[in-house]
């Protein structure tokens, strides 16, 4: 027993001093099964070591003042902790900067799930005029200059030739990294009855009454669909979410559902951010959300108790979990 654990801290030693780095993506988190990296762009450790820093570099906007983390900041469980976001020149856009955590499991991106893969999304705000503000001709010409960046898309791709693609590959490739499991629940799951609180267990039988996991189902906490639940329907110039997309009735004012991963920690909430607190959250569901055309069947009033409201909210908290936490801002970018 003792002279496997000291052969396998001599292993890990080893790979540590000789920077030998493993070719198989890190294991998923608890509670979470294997992320399937796809064939067009498999995982490597070059490629998240130079898609982490393309992550915050603000030499991918316009200005110099703007990084994908400006929004999906750690800090803030990769969101950026304000009701909607703002980009270059203090422009404000009209939506709530979701977080980055467990993009890995998902499907299509954007709250209207406009964006088929994390490859596609990301160079998305690059070019978008409120939020980085440049082109994709632009930054690539700017990062083609920066010395430093070569030998890491060399690593990455196979020579140092800088382009939008390899860009995208490289982001989503680090976002994918960017991960959460292993939470109370999890370990709860996995047979530690102790691991989550009495309240957290409570909550969870709360959570399934009032049809929660209807729509925030499986690991993830949601079935990557879009559905109405009323948010900010009442507001003039309201958002149509998902119709904008496909013009289908089915789809008015409905938004894709987002995880409940790490919750507590991405405030304020709604595609809108409209709510500041879970409180205010479960305040709205258990009114049954705001009446319209299109509201989903399973938004109705519920009538929660207090306690069953505070056990509700103690069960979201104990969704929060490990892997994105040691993921902190690089100390300097390449020059
Ligand atoms: C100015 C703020 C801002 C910047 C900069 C920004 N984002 Fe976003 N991001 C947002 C907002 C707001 C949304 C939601 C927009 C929507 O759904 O229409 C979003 C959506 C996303 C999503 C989709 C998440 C989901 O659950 O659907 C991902 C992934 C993402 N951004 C990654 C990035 C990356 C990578 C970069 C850098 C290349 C970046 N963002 C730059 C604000 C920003
Ligand atoms: C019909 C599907 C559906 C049901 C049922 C449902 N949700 Fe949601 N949930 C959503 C959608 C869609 C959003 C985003 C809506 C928006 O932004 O307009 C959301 C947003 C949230 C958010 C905010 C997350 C964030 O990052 O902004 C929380 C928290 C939440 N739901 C918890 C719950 C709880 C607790 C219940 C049960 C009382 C519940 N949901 C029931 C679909 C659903």
């Amino acid at each position: 027993m003792i002279k496997s654990f000291a052969a396998a801290g001599t292993l890990v030693l080893a790979a540590f001093v000789f920077g030998a780095s493993p070719v198989a993506p890190p294991n998923p988190p608890l509670g979470f099964t294997k992320i399937s990296w796809p064939s067009d762009n498999p995982y490597s450790v070059e490629k998240v070591a130079l898609g982490k820093l393309l992550y915050f570099d603000k030499r991918l906007s316009a200005d110099d003042t703007i990084s994908c983390a400006t929004c999906h900041d750690p800090k803030y469980g990769f969101t950026d902790g304000a009701p909607v976001s703002t980009g270059i020149r203090g422009q404000k856009g009209g939506r709530s900067a979701p977080t980055v955590i467990n993009r890995a499991w998902s499907l299509a991106q954007f709250w209207d799930g406009r964006a088929a893969t994390l490859e596609a999304q990301a160079v998305g705000p690059i070019a978008n005029p409120i939020e980085m503000g440049t082109t994709h001709v632009a930054v690539v010409a700017k990062l083609a200059t920066i010395e430093g960046y070569k030998p890491l898309f060399k690593a990455a791709f196979g020579d140092e030739k800088v382009t939008i693609d390899r860009v995208a590959k490289a982001i989503a490739t680090f976002e994918r990294t960017v991960v959460s499991g292993n939470a109370p629940y999890d370990k709860w799951k996995a047979g530690h009855a102790s691991a989550m609180s009495p309240a957290a267990m409570r909550g969870y039988h709360v959570f399934q009454k009032a049809e929660c996991d209807s729509c925030h189902e499986g690991a993830n906490f949601t079935s990557n669909m879009y559905s109405n639940i009323g948010v900010g329907i009442d507001s003039a110039n309201h958002d149509l979410g998902r119709y904008g997309i496909t013009k289908d009735d089915a789809d008015w004012g409905a938004f894709k559902t987002p995880t409940l991963r790490d919750v507590e920690h991405t405030a304020p909430y709604m595609h809108d951010g409209s709510m500041k607190t879970l409180e205010e959250v479960v305040d709205y569901y258990d009114k049954g959300g705001t009446p319209n055309k299109n509201l989903d069947r399973h938004i109705k009033p519920r009538h929660l108790r207090a306690d069953e409201k505070a056990d509700l909210i103690a069960f979201m908290r104990a969704l929060s979990g490990t892997g994105w936490r040691g993921i902190t801002e690089p100390k300097s970018f390449p020059q």
